[in-house]
C-alpha cells in the first residue's frame, strides 16, 4: 500500500518534471520543433529600438485639404474597379486631424520611436520645387514636435508609394530618369525643413511592389502592365534617386543633423526546402538576390546588380530575341556613385516560403521578372493562416532572413521597419492570433540578435492601428488599435495586442519575472528538489 501511494507520488511527479522542462511553444500545433521553435527568454540589447509604423496614404486622409496635390493612388482609388468596394484614403484614419490621438497612443504604448511617411504631393502639390505648399509643410512640422514633446523620435520615409500625379502626366513618373532630380529637390526639402529633429531617414518603401506592382502587373497604381520590362527601368531610376538623396544628405546635411539615410526593402524568406542539397540552397540564394538584392546589391555593395541577375536576364533577352538585356546597367560613374549608399537596412518581412531549384528555363514572351528569376516556392498547406492570402506566419523566417542579411551585406546595422498580421474586417479587440504572431516572431528576432550575432538594433510592428490596406482596402486590419471606418470620428481602440506589444517593450524582450512566472519557477524547483528525493525512495 505504502510502496504503490510512493509510487503514484513518484508518477505524479516526475510527469510535472518532465513538462517542466518541456519547451515552450507559441505555435505548438505547427511550429514545435524544440531546436528551432522553442521560445527563448532574454532581453535585447540596451538601446534596442521599439517602434510601430504607418505610411500618408494609409492613414491621413485629407486628400485634398490644404493645398495638396492628388498623388497617383488618389487618381488610383477614385478611378474605380482598383480597391476591394471602391474604398479609398481620402478618410482613412483622418490622422491629418488626429495625429495628435495618435502620439497618444504611441506613449501609451511606451513606444520612442514612430515610422511614418511624408506624403511628397502634401509638401509639393505637382512634384516640383517651384511650387511649395507651406500648409503641408506645416503638418508635418506639427507632428514631427508632438511626437518630440512626448518623447518620441521620428523614423521618415520620403516614399511610400504616393507620387505626385503630376510627374506620372508630365514624364511617366519612375519610367523616367528626369524623376532623379525631383526626388532629390524634394528629399533636399525634407531634409532641410525636418532634418533638424529628424534624425532616421529612408528614401523608399518597398520598391519591390512600386516595381512590378506599379509596373509589371499593374494592381498597384500607377497600374502599368509592362512585364519584363519597364519595371527593370523603374529600379534603375529608384536606385538613382536613392543614391542621389542620400549623397545630398551626406555632402550638405549630416555633419550639422548627424543622422542617417537607408532604404526599406521588403522579402519572404526562402527557406531551402532541403537544406543538405546544394540545388535548393543555391536556389534560395538565387531568390533571396532578386528580391532584396536587386537592390540591396548596387545600394550596400558594389554599385551595380548581382551577377545572378545579370547573366540570367542577359541570356534570357537574348533567347526572347532582345538585341541587348532587358536589365539596363550602370556606367562605371554611377556605379562609384550608387556603392555605399545606405547608412543602415530597413527590412519589411511577413512571411516565408520554401524554394527548390527549377528544371527548366522558360524563355517564351512576354518576359517577366518572374521567369527571369524561375524559382518554384511555397507555402506549406498547414502553415497558420492570417486575413491575407500572401501572409501565412511563419516566426523562423525572420531569423533566417536577418541572419542572411547580415551576412550577405557585412554586418549592416539593420532595422525591421515592418513586421505585423492582417486579420479579416471584423470587430475584434482580443487579438490572440496577432498576440501570437508579435511573440514568436519579435522572439525570433531576439535569438537573431542574441544568439547568431546579427547587427539589428530596432523593430516597428506594423501597424499602430488598422488602415487602408491597398487594393484589399479597408477589408484586411493590420492595427494594435481598431478603427472604426464608419464612423466620421474614426475612434480607435486598442485591441490586446497593443497591451502585449507595451508590455514587451517595456520589459525590452522576454523576461522571467513577473510575479507569477516567479511563483511557478520556485515551486519547479522545489518539485525537482523532491523528485530526486522520491526518485531514490521509488
Ligand atoms: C508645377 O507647378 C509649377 C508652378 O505652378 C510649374 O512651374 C511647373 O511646371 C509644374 N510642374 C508640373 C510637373 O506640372
Ligand atoms: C536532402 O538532400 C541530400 C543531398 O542531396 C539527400 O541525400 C537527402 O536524401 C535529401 N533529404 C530529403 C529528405 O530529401
Ligand atoms: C544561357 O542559358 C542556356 C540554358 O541554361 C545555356 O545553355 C547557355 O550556355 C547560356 N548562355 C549564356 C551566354 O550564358
Amino acid at each position: 500500500m505504502a510502496s504503490l501511494l510512493a509510487k503514484t507520488l513518484c508518477f505524479i511527479l516526475l510527469l510535472a518534471v518532465s513538462s517542466a522542462s518541456d519547451p515552450e511553444f507559441v505555435y505548438d500545433d505547427v511550429f514545435n520543433d524544440p531546436e528551432r521553435d522553442a521560445l527563448y527568454y532574454d532581453t535585447f540589447p540596451e538601446g534596442f529600438i521599439w517602434s510601430s509604423a504607418t505610411s500618408a496614404y494609409q492613414i491621413e486622409g485629407a486628400w485634398n485639404e490644404d493645398g495638396k496635390g492628388p498623388s497617383i493612388w488618389d487618381t488610383w482609388t477614385h478611378e474605380g474597379g482598383n480597391v476591394h468596394n471602391d474604398e479609398t484614403g481620402d478618410v482613412a484614419c483622418d490622422s491629418y486631424h488626429k495625429y495628435k490621438e495618435d502620439v497618444a497612443m504611441m506613449k501609451n504604448l511606451g513606444l520612442k520611436y514612430y515610422r511614418f511617411s511624408i506624403a511628397w504631393s502634401r509638401v509639393l502639390p505637382n512634384g516640383t520645387i517651384d511650387n511649395i505648399n507651406e500648409l503641408g509643410i506645416q503638418y508635418y512640422n506639427n507632428l514631427i514636435d508632438e511626437l518630440i514633446a512626448n518623447g518620441i523620435q521620428p523614423m521618415v520615409t520620403l516614399y511610400h508609394w504616393d507620387l505626385p500625379q503630376a510627374l506620372h502626366d508630365s514624364y511617366g513618373g519612375w519610367m523616367s530618369e528626369d524623376i532623379v532630380e525631383d526626388f532629390a529637390n524634394y528629399a533636399s526639402l525634407c531634409f532641410e525643413r525636418f532634418g533638424d529633429r529628424v534624425k532616421f531617414w529612408l528614401t523608399f518603401n518597398e520598391p519591390w511592389i512600386i516595381s512590378l506592382l506599379g509596373y509589371e502587373s499593374g494592381v498597384f497604381a500607377p497600374g502599368v502592365q509592362e512585364s519584363g520590362t519597364t519595371p527593370y527601368i523603374v529600379t534603375h531610376n529608384l536606385i538613382k534617386s536613392h543614391a542621389r538623396a542620400w549623397h545630398i544628405y551626406d555632402e550638405e546635411y549630416r555633419s550639422t543633423q548627424e543622422g542617417e539615410v537607408g532604404i526599406t526593402l521588403n522579402s519572404d524568406w526562402n527557406e531551402p526546402h532541403n537544406r543538405s542539397n546544394p540545388d535548393h540552397v543555391a536556389a534560395s540564394d538565387q531568390a533571396m538576390q532578386f528580391n532584396l538584392g536587386w537592390f540591396a546589391h548596387p545600394i550596400y555593395k558594389n554599385g551595380d546588380y548581382p551577377e545572378i541577375m545579370k547573366t540570367r536576364i542577359a541570356n534570357i533577352s537574348a533567347q526572347q530575341g532582345y538585341p541587348k538585356s532587358r536589365l539596363p546597367e550602370f556606367t562605371e560613374e554611377e556605379k562609384a556613385y550608387i556603392a555605399k549608399t545606405g547608412d543602415f537596412f530597413g527590412l519589411n518581412h511577413y512571411s516565408s516560403n520554401y524554394v527548390v531549384n527549377a528544371d527548366s528555363v522558360d524563355y517564351s514572351t512576354p518576359p517577366s521578372w518572374g521567369k527571369d528569376a524561375n524559382i518554384p516556392t511555397w507555402k506549406e498547406e498547414e502553415w497558420p493562416s492570417s486575413g491575407s492570402d500572401w501572409l501565412k506566419p511563419v516566426p523562423w523566417g525572420i531569423r533566417q532572413i536577418l541572419i542572411w542579411i547580415d551576412k550577405e551585406y557585412d554586418g549592416i546595422e539593420s532595422y525591421v521597419t515592418e513586421n505585423g498580421v492582417s486579420t479579416k474586417d471584423v470587430f475584434e479587440l482580443n487579438d490572440e492570433s496577432r498576440i501570437k504572431f508579435y511573440k514568436s516572431y519579435i522572439n525570433e528576432v531576439l535569438k537573431a540578435v542574441k544568439i547568431d550575432g546579427a547587427n539589428c538594433r530596432g523593430y516597428a510592428a506594423w501597424s499602430l492601428m488598422d488602415n487602408f490596406e491597398w487594393g484589399a482596402g479597408y477589408s484586411e486590419r493590420f492595427g494594435m488599435h481598431y478603427v472604426d471606418f464608419t464612423d466620421d470620428d474614426r475612434p480607435r481602440q486598442p485591441k490586446n495586442s497593443a497591451l502585449f506589444y507595451s508590455s514587451l517593450v517595456k520589459d525590452n524582450g522576454y523576461v522571467v519575472g513577473s510575479s507569477c512566472v516567479a511563483v511557478i519557477s520556485t515551486s519547479l524547483l522545489l518539485l525537482t528538489l523532491f523528485s530526486s528525493l522520491f526518485r531514490s525512495l521509488c
